[in-house]
């Protein structure tokens, strides 16, 4: 069984590789980018919406990992068409170049946000059985859910297999410049002002990325098969502690200021990983602090200011 990784240099997806690497798998990286991180694996450049050239690289028995899509919300609302074409559009593709050629597994990416439009009833504890309701507010959730239920409609119609992950918030090593942590560190470091939206006291169980990457091998357990599963951080972190916590990292004082939020950001609330815990006996293993202080270290180390 070969092992497909779509989206396999990207930031999460090269923590899956070299997880499923020192696995002993025989891994491809299927992305459009060349791999950044020196893996010993296969690499194929090609376009996840490229359903032939997809079909000549699947072979029946092989399992696909879907990581390929527009990671950023902040590009999905700049360019919708694009985005939502890279993420649904996508995930169509695989699941139709799954179809053609006997795939055993699609094992789609998809994200907390599916839940962040659940009416606030004082309900804090979601599962995987909490349905998402017709309102999703912003358009990358529109299209995560679709791509869900895509995968639920190809097993369904034609008998692919998928498992479905719903990740939390990823932070670590080879994190996107763009995202809040690198942010953040650079911010306080250069002693420029943070924009919080909202008050701060919106949640995301952030999740170490190495953690996540885990989680995502724990998936090829045949237990796996056609199941959905939140792969989530242990706790709630306010985005005012995360500061917090990187200003006691770094040994320095942030300058912050709190804005209007965003549209369809999504508050927090705490979502249950305990399906994976019984499932595929995974658990995130990394304290939130331990795992920022080390990726602060390494951060700073590599010069990336
Ligand atoms: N990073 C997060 O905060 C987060 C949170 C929840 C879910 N996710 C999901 O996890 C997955 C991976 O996210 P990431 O943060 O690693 O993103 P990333 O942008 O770092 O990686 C995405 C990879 O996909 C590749 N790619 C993009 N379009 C492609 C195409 N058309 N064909 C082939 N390859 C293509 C890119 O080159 C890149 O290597 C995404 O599905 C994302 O929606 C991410």
């Amino acid at each position: 069984m070969k092992i497909v990784v779509v989206g396999g240099s990207g930031f999460i997806g090269s923590h899956v590789v070299d997880v499923l690497l020192e696995q002993g798998q025989e891994v491809a990286i299927y992305d459009l980018e060349a791999p950044h991180y020196d893996q010993k694996c296969d690499f194929i450049r090609g376009d996840a919406r490229d359903v032939d050239r997809l079909s000549q690289v699947f072979k029946s028995g092989d399992v696909v990992y879907l990581l390929a899509a527009e990671a950023n919300v902040n590009r999905f609302y700049e360019s919708p068409l694009f985005s939502n074409d890279i993420t649904a559009g996508a995930a169509m593709s695989i699941l139709e170049a799954a179809r053609r050629t006997g795939v055993a597994r699609v094992i789609l990416a998809s994200t907390e946000w599916v839940y962040g439009s659940l009416p606030e009833t004082g309900e804090e504890y979601i599962t995987e059985d909490t349905p998402y309701t017709n309102n999703p507010d912003h358009i990358y959730t529109s299209s995560k859910i679709a791509a869900e239920l895509f995968c639920k409609n190809y097993r369904s119609l034609y008998g692919v297999n998928y498992t479905i992950m719903r990740y939390g918030i990823p932070f670590g090593e080879r994190a996107r410049p763009e995202t809040v942590t690198p942010i953040f560190i650079r911010r306080i470091i250069r002693d420029e002002p943070i924009t919080i939206h909202g008050d701060g006291s919106q949640t995301r169980q952030f999740i170490y990325v190495k953690d996540l990457a885990r989680g995502n091998a724990a998936c090829l357990s045949p237990a796996a098969e056609n199941q959905i599963f939140n792969l989530n951080g242990k706790k709630k972190i306010s985005v005012i502690q995360i500061v917090r916590t990187l200003e006691e990292i770094l040994g320095k004082k942030a300058n912050v200021s709190f804005v209007e939020d965003r549209k369809g950001n999504f508050k927090g609330r705490f979502i249950s990983s305990e399906k994976a815990r019984r499932f595929l006996n995974w658990s995130p293993q990394s304290d939130y602090e331990d795992a920022m202080r080390k990726y602060a270290g390494e951060f700073l180390a590599s010069s990336n200011l």
